[in-house]
């Protein structure tokens, strides 16, 4: 069963007209709000925030911060990414290494939040150790709450994700749209980097000198033809249209992307990358999946 869809129209030319009004100091500072709003509060903040932050809405992880004695250097986090037909988790050191293997269970269908959480819960559960938590959700997430869940159950909406999850295994938690984790464990850190994610969904992220523009919901702009990215080149259409046509719409979004955006580079993500069959441009990069998992550890930076 699935979500509701955002009624919203966006236009490319749109986004990249808002994107850069913001001017380059104003942008950082843009930045900042938009990264705190998502749960990727700066370190200086989080200390003040574990402190005093109730009624601001800020929290988006609970203040049972890793004991004070904890040294950095031994942390643990679990990585974990709620997909489409896919829950997934990976136990991260401090570096934000794999320690030990990928598990995956199968998402729920219908994937209401209960039955997602009960999932995760299994998951959390097999895992040794962990301090800390970083998720990617497949839909608009700010302040840790859900905010869309085209892919999953509508139920999603208004869900504080952040909060379940630290409720459930009491550490500090921290959720950010499924792209944009992608994103993080991909970019270069220079210049305009841009990150497509073709899955059950299709996802998208920016950065700007490793600055994410968080929640970028490429996906649900109009892409040919009267329809989005993702009715064009999301898991449904690959299987309805078949490999060679879904290659061939890959290369004309990559050439629009190209002409809006104006990326250094364009990176690739998600689980259909396997269906890439075409010789891609010079700055496009096919990234593996485990990026999204392994992409989690950068929200405690
Ligand atoms: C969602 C995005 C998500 C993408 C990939 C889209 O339907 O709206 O938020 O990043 O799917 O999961």
């Amino acid at each position: 069963m699935k979500g509701c869809r955002p009624t919203y129209t966006l236009e490319l030319g749109f986004i990249g007209g808002q994107f850069w009004s913001f001017g380059s100091e104003g942008f950082g500072k843009k930045m900042e709000t938009n990264l705190v709003g998502q749960g990727v509060e700066p370190p200086e903040r989080l200390a003040r925030d574990q402190a005093s932050e109730t009624s601001e809405g800020i929290i988006s992880e609970q203040k049972q911060a890793a004991s004070a004695s904890e040294s950095s250097a031994g942390l643990k986090t679990l990585a974990i990414d709620i997909g489409g037909s896919g829950v997934k988790a990976l136990l991260l050191n401090a570096v934000g290494e794999p320690l030990g293997d990928r598990a995956r269970i199968k998402t729920p269908k219908p994937a209401t939040a209960t039955a997602v959480m009960n999932v995760i819960e299994k998951l959390t559960s097999q895992q040794p150790g962990f301090n800390r938590v970083s998720v990617g959700f497949p839909g608009v997430v700010r302040r840790g709450v859900v905010l869309t869940a085209v892919n999953l159950h509508s139920d999603w909406v208004g869900y504080d994700l952040a909060e379940g999850i630290s409720a459930m295994v009491g550490k500090p938690v921290r959720v950010a749209n499924d792209a944009d984790i992608q994103g993080l464990g991909a970019i270069s850190g220079k210049g305009v980097e841009l990150v497509a994610t073709l899955g059950t969904g299709f996802g998208g992220a920016l950065f700007v000198n490793g600055q994410l523009v968080p929640n970028l919901e490429l996906g649900h702009a109009r892409f040919r033809k009267g329809e989005t990215f993702e009715e064009q080149l999301g898991r449904a259409a690959l299987k309805t249209v078949g490999d060679r046509v879904w290659n061939n719409r890959l290369l004309k979004a990559i050439a629009l992307l190209s002409r809006v955006y104006n990326y250094d580079r364009l990176y690739l993500g998600g689980g259909e990358v396997s269906h890439i069959e075409v010789e891609l441009p010079e700055n496009v990069t096919v990234v593996p999946n485990v990026l999204g998992l392994m992409g989690g550890i950068k929200l405690w930076d």
